[in-house]
């Protein structure tokens, strides 16, 4: 049975990729992650404002007219996550033989983009981009925060050779349409739908804000696989799943949709690493019930079912909705 695929230039001897989160912020994770049968794994983002603090150690190395100035920069940008990151990336590479994919973490097309560059020769198979945008801004139109895309995915692709993911937020009126025309620039050779953002939620005892709950179920799997659904046809670039992937027939739903590959990030954190073993074993035992002996002999076939795509694309559903009392 072959579960391999490409993604971003690599083979990847099956389709579940570990999502950036804390348990790939480690060596000895990323190496029990490898052993369990990840295939590839997204490194623990970094923010762009961590990228910056190395920009503005540098622009202090010329302000010794202004000591103050220099004594304030080097103070604040002391905790060298960057340098951190690119050690990480170093001994990733070092220590595992699965492809290592660095992630940004970014809502702005600033100085930080050129350190991407450092995260390449650090070794880095790729970069996943993790643009955060709330569009709650009032004064701003879909356009205005759509820009942000474009540009900070163009700025970066100029950067760096190696290949560029863009991991997208669900919160745009017009989604099928962004996508498509940044997978026309070219600038984008994959795209991870969707990031699961922090969930708010309010201690009603403290009234203060708590958490939500960071971890998804397999019922969050609607969206994404939804979104892959609807898109993988039309857009040419590599789609990822991501969100709510549980189990093994959850990455065969996200496959027959059109995925390319998934991520996986709660599955693991509520089940250990092992469930990768387990996911794979139950998407071989899918496969060898429906006589399929590679990925590609069943990615995408869910587009030939008009019926069920259009299911799909429906939002208000009254056969479902209106039959409970
Ligand atoms: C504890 C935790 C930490 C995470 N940290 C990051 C991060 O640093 N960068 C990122 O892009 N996504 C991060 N994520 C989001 C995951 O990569 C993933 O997109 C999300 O959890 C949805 O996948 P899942 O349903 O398999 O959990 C984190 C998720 C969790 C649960």
């Amino acid at each position: 049975m072959d579960l391999s695929v490409e993604y971003l230039g690599h083979k990847l001897k099956n389709p579940i990729i570990v999502g950036s989160c804390g348990l790939t912020s480690s060596v000895s994770k990323l190496k029990s992650l490898e052993k369990a049968g990840a295939a590839a794994v997204v490194l623990k983002s970094l923010f762009e404002e961590q990228i910056d603090q190395e920009y503005w150690q540098e622009q202090s190395k010329n302000t010794f007219d202004f000591p103050d100035v220099a004594n304030y920069i080097n103070a604040y940008s002391n905790d060298k996550s960057f340098e951190k990151y690119l050690d990480l990336i170093k001994s990733a590479k070092e220590n595992i033989s699965i492809p290592v994919f660095a992630s940004i973490n970014c809502h702005s097309a600033g100085n930080w983009i050129d350190y991407a560059k450092k995260m390449e020769e650090a070794g880095a198979d790729a970069i996943e981009l993790n643009v955060s945008l709330l569009p709650n801004d009032f004064d701003a139109t879909s356009a205005d925060n759509e820009k942000f895309y474009f540009e900070i995915t163009k700025k970066v692709k100029k950067a760096v050779s190696i290949p560029v993911a863009l991991k997208m937020s669900s919160y745009s009126a017009g989604l099928a349409k962004l996508i498509k025309e940044l997978s026309w620039t070219k600038n984008v050779d994959s795209f991870v739908l969707f990031n699961r953002y922090f969930r708010p939620d309010i201690d009603l005892d403290t009234l203060e804000l708590k958490s939500g709950g960071l971890l998804s179920n397999s019922g969050d799997l609607a969206e994404s696989l939804r979104w892959v659904l609807l898109l993988s046809k039309t857009v040419k670039t590599d789609i990822i799943g991501n969100t709510g992937i549980h189990t093994g027939k959850d990455v065969v739903k996200q496959i027959l949709a059109g995925a390319k590959a998934v991520q996986v990030v709660s599955a693991i954190y509520i089940n250990g690493e092992e469930h990768i073993t387990g996911m794979l074993k139950e998407i071989e035992d899918w496969m060898e019930s429906k006589k399929f002996n590679s990925l590609d002999d069943f990615r995408g076939t869910l587009h030939k079912k008009e019926e069920l795509k259009k299911g799909f694309e429906r939002i208000q559903f009254m056969k479902y909705y209106g039959s409970i009392e």
